[in-house]
């Protein structure tokens, strides 16, 4: 669906030509009385930690001053991703200063810009350069340095998951072992938003993925899902730990890298399969148990363990922001041509946002929560 967005430039006080705003059969139309309604903003903000249920509230959100380097963003849409609850928990390794806004990644469209601003006008489509921004609000004034630019043909919702999920894959596939086609991957938690765009790139580039989920109901469904995103195998944990698993590495190689969001027994089965001098990157931990590391792994295969965490990457990077813009630009390519398509989501209203938080935070849900402001 292409939907049309009117986009007012705000500068010369008149309607710009209409944007084309690739919908992929998303909500994604931002009405023209949508952009001049001048509603109070407002935002998901919460002045403690704790339950983000209990904790969160809607309210107005004062508009910081624009400044010469400020953005005047309209926030379109954001997710809700673990690490949100976990900083609203209070248990993540950044914490804003309280009281704040949720909420880290998402896609806005610029408004207004400060007199000082050279990258971006406005109608520009943007996504947070970093974590701590505070997405889930109606709209805010950001630095221009905190902001990304991105294409404006990119559909809404791979738009407002773009600068986590599909970058953490990208980098654990590019930075950690050398992969060619026909080599193999393996995964836990491979239905995350991480798996799947694990699955996708890794089959753009013709290496194999070895994809483990946890069992439930409609297991086949699930899988079957993965597999039209180009998983080579599906298998649950239970299967990962039986013997007759071995007939698995006679059709695809043994994994010389595995990646790892779960973490407990599930790491342990991971690295039971790696081949020798094998890499295994930890970026989550789902069953909030510690990674085991037999003997045996480090002896007789001497395999290597890692971890990532993209904020650290991007925080490393800060001063090299044309290294972030060309994966985005890599990662925008990917999606044009079909091999990279956004998380299974809901989108919900921002009014609705109990509801949102309550379903990201159930098991087996297997659908990313998308709030839309
Ligand atoms: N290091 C980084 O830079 C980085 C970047 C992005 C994400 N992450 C981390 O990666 C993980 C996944 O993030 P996401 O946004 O991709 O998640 P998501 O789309 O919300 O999916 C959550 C995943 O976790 C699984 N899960 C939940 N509880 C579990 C448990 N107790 N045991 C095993 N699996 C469980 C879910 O499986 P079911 O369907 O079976 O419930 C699902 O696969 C999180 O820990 C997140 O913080 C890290």
């Amino acid at each position: 669906m292409v939907a049309m967005v009117f986009v007012r430039a705000a500068r010369r006080g008149s309607w710009a030509r209409p944007v084309r705003f690739l919908c992929g059969g998303d909500v994604g139309v931002l009405s023209a009385a949508g952009m001049t309604t001048r509603a109070r903003p407002r935002g998901l903000a919460y002045e403690q930690h704790g339950d983000p249920v209990q904790v969160l509230r809607l309210k107005e959100i004062d508009l910081a001053e624009l400044g010469d380097s400020g953005v005047h963003v309209k926030m379109i849409a954001a997710p809700i991703n673990p690490s949100d609850i976990n900083m609203v928990q209070g248990t993540y390794a950044i914490l804003p200063d309280l009281p704040a806004v949720g909420g880290n990644e998402g896609v806005g469209q610029v408004l207004k810009t400060g007199s000082h601003v050279t990258s971006l006008k406005p109608g520009d489509l943007v996504i947070p350069a970093d974590a701590g921004l505070g997405t889930w609000r109606t709209e805010a004034v950001f630095d221009e340095e905190t902001l990304l630019k991105i294409p404006l043909d990119i559909p809404l919702t791979c738009a407002a998951t773009l600068g986590v999920n599909p970058c953490t894959a990208y980098r654990m596939l590019c930075d950690f072992e050398i992969l060619k086609p026909g080599d193999s991957v393996i995964q836990n938690a491979a239905n995350s938003g991480v798996g799947q765009a694990v699955i996708q790139l890794a089959a753009a580039k013709g290496i194999k993925t070895i994809n483990v989920i946890r069992d439930r109901p409609n297991l086949q469904e699930v899988a079957e899902r993965l597999k039209s995103l180009g998983a080579d195998h599906v298998i649950t944990e239970e299967v990962l730990r039986k013997p007759e698993v071995k007939d698995l590495f006679k059709k695809v190689p043994k994994p010389i890298l595995a990646l790892n969001g779960v973490g407990g027994k599930s790491a342990t089965e991971l690295l039971r399969h790696l081949q020798h001098k094998g890499t295994m990157v930890t970026y989550g931990g789902m069953s909030k148990q510690p990674v085991t590391v037999p003997v045996s792994a480090l002896i007789f295969k001497d395999v290597k363990l890692r971890g990532f965490w993209m904020s650290q990457w991007k925080r490393d990077h800060s001063q090299d922001k044309e290294k972030l813009e060309s994966m985005i630009t890599d990662l925008c390519g990917f999606i044009r041509k079909g091999q990279l398509a956004a998380p299974v989501c809901q989108q919900v209203p921002l009014a609705d946002y109990q509801v949102a938080l309550e379903a990201s935070m159930k098991p087996y849900v297997s659908a990313k929560q998308i709030l839309l402001m």
